[in-house]
């Protein structure tokens, strides 16, 4: 059984406890809910991709409470600084070198020399990181595959009683995944649209390469994380159809936070056939959104 707590003190140090004896706690941020443990232990960390049921080991991405945090653990440009005190706390993970006295566990960054930092800006999140006072790898808390997370109850739809406890902080207020930007090369890359806008990084350190999305979940992930078919409900998903509608008023910041649970609360629904869903337009968040949803539509692999 997995225990429910809502954010209180008390739930979070206990939290915070059970982070360092290295059980896994799933926790509430601005974007989706995370599936917390203890970066610098090896064995808690391999018991996330084991609750996952994650086919490869993806890297995952360390949480800190603060930027000093993170980058006393990797080394940060001086893009990686400007976009720090622009978008931190905030949506946006950078994938930046590894320091060579990184505690933190190979397994977590899958034994690259790069590691994706994160400082969320929840103050639940934010709570429980400084209380842990480890760096605490969270992938978002759904089984491999499945729709991410942006409620409690989501998560235990997937994940109860693989893990000790979670913290329930509410709806995640963002309801997409952090941005991730590689700035290990010369070049910034991105590597994940999300709650961070491209405009937005770009108005800060200029442009912004886009990476290549995995199209072949069976390859090995080059730029990973990037798998094609991914966040999918159990229903077969269509675009560009006429009925679904996140947001009537066609607002992107409502219908990001609505896109999860919209395509979960579907699945629920008794002799439903699809999922259809409008276009969506190419800017802002739209871009994080038709993300999800591209590949929500993308065919299922084995
Ligand atoms: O909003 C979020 O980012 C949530 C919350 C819980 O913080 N976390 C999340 O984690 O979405 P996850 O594991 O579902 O996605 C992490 C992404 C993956 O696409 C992974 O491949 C990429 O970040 N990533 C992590 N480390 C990387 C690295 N060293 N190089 C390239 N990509 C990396
Ligand atoms: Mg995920």
């Amino acid at each position: 059984m997995t225990e429910r707590l809502p954010a209180t003190p008390d739930a979070i140090a206990h939290a915070a406890d059970l982070l360092r004896r290295g059980e896994l706690v799933a926790f509430g941020t601005e974007t989706v809910y995370g599936l917390g443990a203890d970066a610098t232990n090896a064995d808690a960390v391999a018991r996330v991709f084991e609750a996952k049921g994650r086919p490869h080991f993806n890297p995952l991405i360390a949480h800190y409470p603060t930027a000093a945090a993170a980058f006393a653990d990797v080394e940060p440009s001086d893009f990686a600084r400007k976009l720090a005190a622009a978008f931190w706390p905030g949506a946006l993970t950078m994938v930046l070198p590894r320091r060579a006295d990184c505690p933190v566990a190979l397994i977590t960054g899958a034994g690259l020399d790069t590691l994706a930092v994160r400082v969320p800006s929840h103050p639940a999140a934010r709570a429980l990181l400084a209380a842990t006072g480890r760096a605490v790898a969270a992938p978002s808390a759904n089984r491999s595959g499945r729709v991410s997370p942006t409620t409690a109850a989501h998560v235990l739809d997937g994940l109860d009683g693989r893990i000790a406890v979670i913290i329930d902080s509410g709806p995640c207020p963002v309801g997409v995944e952090s941005t991730v930007i590689d700035l290990s090369g010369s070049d910034p890359v991105l590597l994940r649209p999300g709650g961070i806008t491209l405009e937005a990084l770009e108005a800060v350190i200029g442009p912004v390469q886009r990476g290549a999305p995995i199209v072949d979940a069976h390859k090995p992930l080059l730029a990973p994380g990037m798998l094609a078919s991914h966040y999918a409900p159990n229903l077969p998903v269509r675009l560009n159809a006429t009925s679904f509608q996140l947001s009537a008023r066609g607002d992107l910041v409502e219908a990001a936070a609505a896109l999860f649970d919209g395509l979960r609360s579907f699945d629920a629904v008794a002799g439903l056939s699809g999922i259809a869903v409008v276009p969506i337009p190419q800017q802002g968040l739209g871009l994080a959104i038709n993300d999800r949803l591209t590949r929500a539509a993308a065919p299922r692999g084995a």
